[in-house]
């Protein structure tokens, strides 16, 4: 049996920032990850949702609790209408920043999780996915 068990927190500032490390220590810890699991995913989190506060104004980050047979994950959907990355490639690489900061976060986030994913559109928005496999 595959079931998902969702929910969806509001980024728009410093804030909702605290919340969703919160949310995700919660869920992580539950899940059964372990320490160093959780720091890695809740500092990958807070990367994208920062990236969002900064660029974006405000998104939306949705988690999914992922069962697919013996296998569990958490997924983390963040999505934003902001001004979408206009090359990818470029922005993942380590030090590219537009803004004023190291740019290390996103290339951070790619070493830190399991899986991402990253799809924008100019002027449209942005959508990263990452995910994380509970190891047995
Ligand atoms: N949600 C987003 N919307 C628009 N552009 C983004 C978004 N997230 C990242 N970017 C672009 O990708 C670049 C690289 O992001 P990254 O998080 O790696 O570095 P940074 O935010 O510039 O610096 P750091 O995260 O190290 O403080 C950013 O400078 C910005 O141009
Ligand atoms: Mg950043």
């Amino acid at each position: 049996m595959n079931s998902e068990i969702k929910g969806e927190i509001e980024i728009n500032n410093e804030t909702a920032l605290v919340r969703i490390r919160r949310i995700l220590r919660k869920i992580t810890e539950t899940m059964g990850f372990r320490t160093t699991d959780i720091t890695r995913i809740i500092t990958a989190a807070s990367e994208l949702g920062r990236n969002i506060v900064i660029y974006a104004k405000n998104g939306v980050m949705t988690w999914n609790i992922l069962t697919h047979n013996d296998e569990k994950g958490i997924q983390l959907d963040f999505k934003d209408n902001g001004p979408g990355i206009s090359d990818i490639e470029n922005a993942m690489k380590p030090g590219f920043s537009t803004g004023n900061g190291q740019g290390m976060g996103l290339s951070g986030v790619k070493r830190l999780m399991d899986e991402m994913k990253i799809t924008s559109e100019v002027g449209k928005g942005t959508t990263i996915i990452i995910k994380k496999w509970l190891k047995s």
